[in-house]
């Protein structure tokens, strides 16, 4: 796992949007792994900026798929995470909704989502990049703690801080679904990179625990650490915990520059 800890969002955001476009161009029809929430915010930001500038590669051939997906919310409501990643930044890129994919909560479907969505990744091949952002309880994507560390895509409940976390999005906690469908964490262990990205003090101890604690469910996050491809990008109050800090800054300023991330 390689950890590097950057003075603040904007220099995480350079940094990320860096990795997702030198994969699309060593491999014009790569697979990205797209994940919501707030911190890819400012990466998909760069991504658009740098496209709209003319500096970014073409997104013609690309394909996405989603990480995880609401249940229960009427189809097109803004805050689906296909509806989400529409807006903040695929539509932007040019990629056409049917190269995008995420978990299918129709509620007739409901029952099979889970395998469907897991054959729709092997299908494409699996994911070349998989963005990461973690929960403030160690969450990826929605295996919130207790997770099998082996999961495959399926339907999970939500605990209780994760809904009030998310609640900033909807009008009230009563409004964040109590369900989801989210790629296993065994789904995202088959990434072939894993780029998770964690920016603000309210991670800070999220974050020591998935890179410096056991491997352990109660952490679902941990389970980067059996990953052989891994790069975290953390700001000063995100890495603050780290006990190894100094050493990751260490090691990332003597990089020979042929290596990359
Ligand atoms: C959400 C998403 C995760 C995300 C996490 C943190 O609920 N399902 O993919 O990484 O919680 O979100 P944020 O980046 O807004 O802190």
């Amino acid at each position: 796992m390689e950890v590097v800890p950057l003075a603040g969002a904007q220099q995480v955001a350079t940094l990320a949007a860096d990795v997702v476009e030198g994969v699309v161009r060593r491999r014009p029809d790569a697979v990205l792994g797209l994940a919501t929430g707030s911190t890819p915010l400012p990466t998909y930001a760069e991504l658009i900026r740098r496209h709209r500038d003319g500096t970014g590669p073409g997104y013609g051939r690309v394909r996405c798929f989603n990480l995880d997906e609401y249940v229960g919310l009427p189809a097109g409501h803004p805050e689906s995470y296909r509806a989400t990643i529409a807006r903040e930044l695929t539509d932007a890129l040019g990629i056409p909704a049917s190269r995008v994919h995420g978990p299918d909560p129709s509620p007739d479907r409901l029952a099979t989502a889970g395998e469907r969505y897991e054959a729709a990744l092997q299908e494409a091949g699996g994911v070349d990049v998989q963005i990461l952002g973690i929960g403030t309880d160690g969450h990826l994507a929605f295996n919130e703690p207790g997770s099998s560390l082996a999961s495959l895509t399926r339907i999970k409940t939500l605990t209780e801080q994760t809904r009030e976390d998310n609640a900033r999005f909807f009008g009230s906690v009563e409004e964040v679904p109590q369900h989801v469908l989210t790629q296993g964490l065994g789904t995202i262990l088959r990434a072939r990179h894993l780029l998770l990205i964690a920016t603000g003090e309210g991670k800070a101890e999220a974050l020591a625990a998935a890179v410096e604690g056991p491997l352990s469910a109660s952490c679902p996050a941990s389970v980067l650490q059996l990953h052989p491809h891994v790069t975290v990008l953390a700001d000063d109050g995100a890495a603050k915990l780290l006990a190894r800090r100094d050493h990751y800054r260490e090691v990332y300023d003597a990089k020979p520059a042929w290596q990359g991330l």
